[in-house]
């Protein structure tokens, strides 16, 4: 094996096309995203056959500028990683065959790399001391798990959501106040205005034994609409940055507890967060305050890191390489992926 392995990710499987090369895991040579939010603001929303023909315009040219900005050739890359699920379908099988044509072409092997995963080795990149085992809150727009991070290719989920994903509930919410599309980074600003106890919201907790570490979101977002129907009801002008402060407390102390509860009791007092959420600021703050007093060691990537990248991509990718990891040229996009599930 060379001293140093270059890995270069793909990553297309929802409105963002992307390609990293990344050295050794956590050394990043280049992150090029190319985002459609301008596109899809337009539909209030990521409308999937749009997402796939975009990929396909743009997936050539950010390859190339990933490899240029890097300095490498393809010659030069070791592995090619590529994320193959989940997330929709036709924009996760442009990234693949893309992969595949230049695994073909360039005679390299190929990583397929689960999405949520590579969220979570999003962050290695910063955080060089960080290694497994670990406990991962991951919230994204579509996934809200508590997973144990037992080796680099080896996952346990000990939580999730039973409706609604974090960020879900985070764009729905944004949408009914009127901040419209990406809902989450807009709702996180406007509450920064916003009083955070102004409106009762509901915190949502699954009952029962073994969900302990288990989420819900939906009610919480039920309760936001049914302020502001009685709120129109009545013609009573509702304050926005109170609504969108007040949503996200309910959400985010739902999140810290559970998380922080189960870093007690499996995560060796470690724990980091990952997935587009992990970007919000009331979410970070809070993890914050809560993990220095209960001597709880704290790890969260940047934020161009939480939202889909492929730098993570490729992290992921490297650790799945170096385990001896590869993928056929007949790997396929598996739209609802499990985490932790072997390669197919
Ligand atoms: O991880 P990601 O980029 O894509 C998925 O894998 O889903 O996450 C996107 C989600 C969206 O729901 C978006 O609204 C949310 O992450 N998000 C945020 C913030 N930035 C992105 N939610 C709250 N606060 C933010 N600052
Ligand atoms: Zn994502």
């Amino acid at each position: 094996m060379p001293e140093d392995i270059l890995v270069l990710g793909i990553e297309s499987s929802c409105d963002e096309t992307a390609a990293a090369v990344v050295k050794n895991g956590r050394e990043v040579l280049s992150n090029v995203i190319s985002s459609q939010i301008d596109i899809h603001t337009l539909y209030g929303g990521v409308v999937p056959e749009i997402a796939s023909r975009k990929h396909i315009e743009r997936i050539n040219q950010v390859i190339e500028e990933a490899l240029l900005n890097a300095e490498v050739t393809l010659e030069e890359i070791d592995a090619i990683s590529v994320t193959y699920g989940p997330g929709l379908v036709g924009a996760l099988l442009v990234g693949v065959s893309a992969a595949k044509a230049i695994a073909y072409a360039v005679h390299k092997p190929l990583v397929g790399v689960h999405h949520i995963e590579g969220h979570i080795a999003a962050n290695y990149i910063e955080h060089k001391e960080l290694k497994p085992p670990f406990l991962c809150l991951v919230v994204s727009g579509g996934h809200t798990h508590l997973v144990k991070v037992i080796e680099y290719n080896r996952f346990e989920v000990i939580g999730c959501t039973h409706d609604d994903a974090a960020g879900e509930a985070f764009d729905k919410v944004a949408r009914a106040i009127g901040l419209g599309y990406p809902g989450g980074p807009k709702v996180d600003k406007i509450a920064k205005e916003g009083n955070p106890y102004a409106i009762e919201f509901p915190r949502a907790k699954i009952a029962g034994e073994g969900h302990e570490y288990d989420f819900s979101f939906s009610g919480v977002k039920s309760a936001v609409l049914n302020y502001l129907n009685g709120c129109e009801m009545k013609n009573v002008v509702i304050n926005k940055a109170d609504v969108a402060a007040s949503f996200q407390q309910a959400v985010v102390e739902v999140l810290v507890e559970r998380a922080v509860n189960a870093t007690k009791k499996f995560g060796d007092r470690r724990i980091a967060v990952a997935g587009g959420v992990a970007a919000n600021s009331a979410l970070r703050m809070a993890m914050q305050d809560r993990c220095s007093d209960e001597g709880i060691e704290l790890f969260y990537p940047s934020p161009v890191y939480c939202t889909d990248n492929a730098a993570m991509i490729a992290s992921q990718g490297y650790y799945e390489y170096i385990s001896g990891t590869r993928s056929g040229l007949d790997l396929n996009a598996v739209p609802n992926l499990k985490i932790g599930q072997k390669k197919i």
